[in-house]
């Protein structure tokens, strides 16, 4: 095939960039009041990802009886010996004044008869400290006032319906984005400070909770542009996604076993006693494994919040009790089908506390990041409260920074030698790679892991790669976000929080570390790309 001729605009410029509208991105480009903003993503703002559709709450220290050491405490306990005790210390004790703010904002948590903030219960919490809003809405409220606040903002220009395909890179420097509009149209930013706050990963898997959106994007671009990347075969499963026939799985909110509903087995049976002193409490981790194995050995099972939760089901979790109706369960009557599912993930571009990644001219917050706070298990509702902590000290990393603007035909002509090396496939096999990926990390990059099949999966990833090419748009992304995440889950030869591997069942001291790759380092040095870090210089 010929190479494609390129058509592209000059570059938009702006002083920072940031990538993403979940309550990362969002609120990052709140927190760079003062800069020339430009927030592009992927849908409309505050929609799509997984923001929107955040259910439980944001744990956060903010309780007479709570503190952030005790919520650190129970950060550390959950996160299987290796998460970042600076970053968790980080989260929990800047993590009231985020929440505070954004009460200030209009945010309108749920609250007791007596007009005090309401605190839910979530699992591995000692004590409640879950704010919540419209029941088990939390996300779409958070999502309403970030937007509501990004739109007042003069500093903040959003390009809606812009897919942000390549960091632009030259001489090791983050310098621009090259993306896709809507119409499929090549365009191109030049801003010395890009900021990734695209989400996690989930719908790299079969089965998962994340919306159509999640797809690695950000974490795919940064690894194609040679950044390290960290913990990545850290994949959380939720225990209890709703075992319906619907892609992707509604979530059936931990908040639930919070108040008290059970998970039973086909006999009725209540099985979480004999498996954890915390019972449907226990780590996240632990309760998912416990119901996957039920399930592998052909049995069902089901979370019971009759006697507990009964008749105030649809005023306490009304997006559950809409999820249930669709499907055409009462669970005021009848016990809830469940079954785990990909979730969240742990790992992603590796930053440090203040989310600069390896790359100069780059941050990363939110989901796509991996500052190392949760370690290989996050805690319940840990995460919008990352979102909120870590969007704002990327911001004021930025803010610090003093950053030259780059040279906007040198960002053009990079845009257009990356652009000119992508190829677009053939629709029918974009959809049945995009399908094979998902159903291979599924089977094989699962909750429970073993060398010959993650070797096998690799081997069939990698035919795969070659039937794709270098294709835009998701499916390349996804492709390679289940490359990287099989290889470092065979590499990790221990079972350590949600990476749990059948023929290695035991923690390995040796191995109570964080994992730091660059795609390079995974994939053989395979040149898995068209980043302008590694793009031969072509004349423009
Ligand atoms: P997201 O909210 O996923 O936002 C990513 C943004 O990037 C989106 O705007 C997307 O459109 C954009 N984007 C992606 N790719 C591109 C691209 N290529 N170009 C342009 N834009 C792009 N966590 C909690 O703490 N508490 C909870 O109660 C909770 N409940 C959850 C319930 C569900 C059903 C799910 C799926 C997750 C839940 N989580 C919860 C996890 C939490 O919601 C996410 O981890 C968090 O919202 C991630 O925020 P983010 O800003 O990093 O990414
Ligand atoms: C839930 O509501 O169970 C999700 C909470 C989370 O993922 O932190």
């Amino acid at each position: 095939m010929s190479a494609p001729v390129v058509r592209l605009d000059p570059p938009h410029a702006c002083d920072v960039l940031v990538v993403g509208s979940g309550v990362a991105g969002m609120q990052a480009a709140l927190a760079l009041d003062g800069k020339r903003v430009t927030l592009v993503t992927k849908s409309r703002l505050g929609e799509g990802g997984s923001t929107s559709w955040a259910q439980g709450g944001v744990a956060v220290a903010l309780s007479g009886t709570d503190s952030p050491s005790e919520h650190a405490a129970d950060t550390l306990a959950v996160a299987g010996g290796i998460a970042d005790q600076d970053a968790v210390r980080q989260l929990t004790l800047r993590g009231p004044e985020r929440v505070l703010e954004l009460i200030e904002r209009g945010a309108a948590f749920d609250q007791n008869p007596a007009g005090e903030l309401h605190l839910g219960r979530e699992a591995a919490h000692s004590q409640r400290r879950i704010l919540h809003a419209g029941g088990d809405a939390t996300g779409a409220e958070i999502s309403r006032t970030l937007a509501a606040a990004v739109d007042a903002a003069d500093w903040i220009r959003v390009e809606e319906e812009v897919f942000a395909q390549d960091l632009v890179v030259e001489d090791g420097r983050v310098i621009g984005l090259l993306g896709l509009d809507r119409h499929g149209a090549w365009r191109c930013w030049a801003a010395p400070a890009v900021v990734l706050a695209t989400g996690g990963i989930g719908q790299v898997y079969r089965y998962t909770t994340n919306p159509q959106e999640v797809t690695g994007d950000g974490l795919a671009m940064a690894a194609r542009a040679g950044a390290v990347l960290a913990d990545l075969e850290m994949v959380q499963f939720h225990p209890t996604a709703l075992a319906a026939d619907t892609d992707p799985l509604p979530l059936l909110t931990e908040a639930l076993r919070g108040e008290g509903a059970i998970l039973v087995d086909e006999e009725g049976q209540r099985f979480m006693l004999e498996e954890h002193p915390l019972a449907e409490l226990a780590p996240r981790d632990i309760v998912a494994r416990a119901i996957w194995r039920r399930r592998g050995n052909g049995g069902r099972v089901f979370l019971d919040g009759r006697s507990s939760i009964g008749e105030r089901l649809p005023r306490r979790f009304p997006t559950v009790f809409q999820r249930c109706a669709e499907v055409g369960i009462d669970p005021r009557v009848d016990p809830m089908p469940v079954t785990p599912a990909v979730h969240y993930h742990m790992g992603g571009i590796a930053v440090d506390l203040e989310g600069r990644s390896s790359l100069a001219g780059l941050w990363a917050c939110g989901e796509t990041s991996s500052t190392g706070v949760h370690g290989a298990n996050r805690l319940a509702s840990n995460s919008l409260l990352e979102g909120l902590v870590y969007g704002t000290e990327a911001a004021q990393s930025v803010n610090d920074s003093l950053l030259a603007a780059p040279d906007s035909p040198a960002v053009w002509r990079r845009a257009r030698q990356i652009a000119g090396r992508y190829r677009r496939c053939r629709p029918e096999v974009v959809r049945s790679v995009h399908q094979r990926v998902r159903e291979l990390t599924w089977d094989a990059v699962g909750l429970a892991r073993r060398e010959e099949d993650l070797v096998a999966a690799n081997r069939e990833l990698t035919e795969l790669h070659e039937q794709l090419g270098d294709a835009p748009w998701e499916t390349g992304n996804l492709l390679l976000v289940a490359r990287l995440v099989a290889e470092a889950a065979r590499r990790r030869r221990e079972s350590r929080g949600a990476h749990y591997r059948e023929d290695y069942p035991e923690l390995d001291p040796e191995q109570a570390s964080r994992s730091f790759w660059t795609a390079a380092e995974l994939l053989d040095g395979e040149e898995t790309v068209a980043s302008g870090s590694q793009v031969s210089d072509l004349s423009s």
